[in-house]
């Protein structure tokens, strides 16, 4: 294995902290599923019925028979992460694996059933590129059961499908940061800061224009943000600003307590604007795979099979101070701050950090990309793992619907 020997001392390391570090993380995901948020006892939102079982605690099997639901011409396909089309070693492989929770079967789901039970009603993703990651696998699996899926485009969605038999749409709103923000050049406040080129303003309490007025239309909702909220995405010299009421917050946050306001102003936006009965979720973070260095510095993810239990600590443990650390912090950060509200947390993250093997890796569909980019250890295969977030998600649309 590539890892083996790189492994070993770090491995030893983290022997050090052993039980504890398990007993944490167990212990912090156990509890999403099983015991429900605090509501404010004037809170009028119905508490939502905790699905059945813990959909997002389990472990991966191989099941050679497992075939994906559509293969590289499903036409929405984005270029570089349509791995069949581009031939990545082990696209079969990465999707013989099954995702098998600990307590109850995760059923793959059935497009024709999944849409007629969302008849006339739409579908909103609302986030960075893994969310559209995540869109782009749901609706080549919604095509399924409806061949004469079309584009949809309008005003303030970057892209999506319309399921006509179904009378469904599933949108995507591309709002990396959620909060609007904007570039500024040089400020005259900032003349004395060496360096600084200009700014992102971000007004932390507005959201920005692309998901700005889709309170009607969705009957259920998928956020997130995070892959952006990081010093590659925005360094010092062209730093992120938060603004507040039309004025800089003082003192000024840095990234982490930004991102902080941020999700709080968004949250209480959501519960705000759209109407109670809208099922909102927010999905965690989507963990990263660079091995031996970050994306920019020949970070790769050369895998041929799923990591072990042992290992995700290792790679994701922010104590471990790895490349891939900040999927975890930024969960922490976000599942406090949505406490008590009516978002449910879809915690893809455990499930995904195994897969390791199941990224475009080199495999990107362009000349000189992996030159350019760096290898692509962060967007999924598709087909591959967002397939299996699918069948979660619909799951658990299906449940509270059905219970609702
Ligand atoms: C399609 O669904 C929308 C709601 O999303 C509804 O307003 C419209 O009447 C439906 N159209 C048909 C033809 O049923
Ligand atoms: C990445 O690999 C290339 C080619 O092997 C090498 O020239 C370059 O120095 C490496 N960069 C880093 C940051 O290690």
């Amino acid at each position: 294995m590539l890892m083996a020997s790189k492994l070993t001392p770090k491995l030893i390391t983290s022997l050090i902290l052993p039980s504890c570090l398990l007993i944490f993380f167990y212990s912090r995901l156990l509890p999403l599923y099983t015991t429900p948020s605090p509501q404010s006892p004037t809170s009028k939102i119905p508490l939502l019925p905790p699905p059945p079982c813990n959909l997002f605690k389990g472990r991966w099997i191989l099941d050679p028979s497992r075939k994906p639901m559509y293969d590289s011409t499903c036409p929405f396909h984005r270029n570089a992460w349509n791995c069949i089309k581009n031939q990545r070693e082990n696209v079969g492989r990465i999707n013989s694996w099954k995702w098998v929770p600990e307590s109850c079967d995760l059923n793959r789901v059935d497009p024709n059933g999944f849409l007629n039970l969302m008849r006339d009603k739409n579908i909103g993703f609302v986030g960075d590129s893994l969310n559209e990651n995540f869109l782009v696998s749901f609706l080549c699996i919604l095509r399924v059961a409806d061949a004469g899926a079309k584009k949809w485009k309008r005003k303030g969605a970057w892209r999506g499908a319309y399921f006509p038999k179904f009378n469904v749409t599933v949108g995507y709103h591309r709002a990396v940061l959620l909060a609007k923000y904007e570039w500024q050049p040089k400020q005259p406040e900032l003349a004395g800061q060496n360096g600084v080129k200009g700014i992102y303003r971000v007004d932390v309490d507005i959201p920005a224009d692309d998901w700005a007025d889709i309170a009607d239309f969705y009957s259920v909702l998928v956020f997130n943000t995070g892959h952006w909220w990081g010093y590659d995405k925005f360094p010092k010299e062209t730093p992120l600003i938060f603004f507040k009421g039309g004025r800089p917050i003082h003192p000024p946050p840095e990234m982490s307590d930004g991102l902080k306001v941020v999700v709080q102003n968004m949250v209480a936006h959501i519960e705000k604007v759209f109407p109670k009965k809208v099922l909102k979720f927010w999905r965690l973070q989507s963990p990263r795979h660079f091995h031996g260095g970050e994306w920019n510095q020949n970070g790769s993810c050369l895998f041929d099979q799923p990591l072990e239990e042992e290992q995700l600590d290792w790679w994701f443990d922010p104590s471990n101070n790895g490349v891939n650390k900040e999927a975890r912090k930024l969960n922490h950060l976000i599942e406090e701050t949505l406490k008590g509200t009516s978002i449910r947390t879809l915690d893809l993250t455990h499930l995904s950090e195994f897969r390791a093997d199941a990224h475009p890796a080199t495999w990107l569909g362009k000349k000189d990309a992996v030159a350019i980019w760096g290898q692509d250890c962060m967007h999924w295969c598709l087909p591959g793992v967002p397939d299996t977030w699918v069948d979660i998600l619909t799951q658990l649309i299906s449940y509270n619907l059905e219970m609702g």
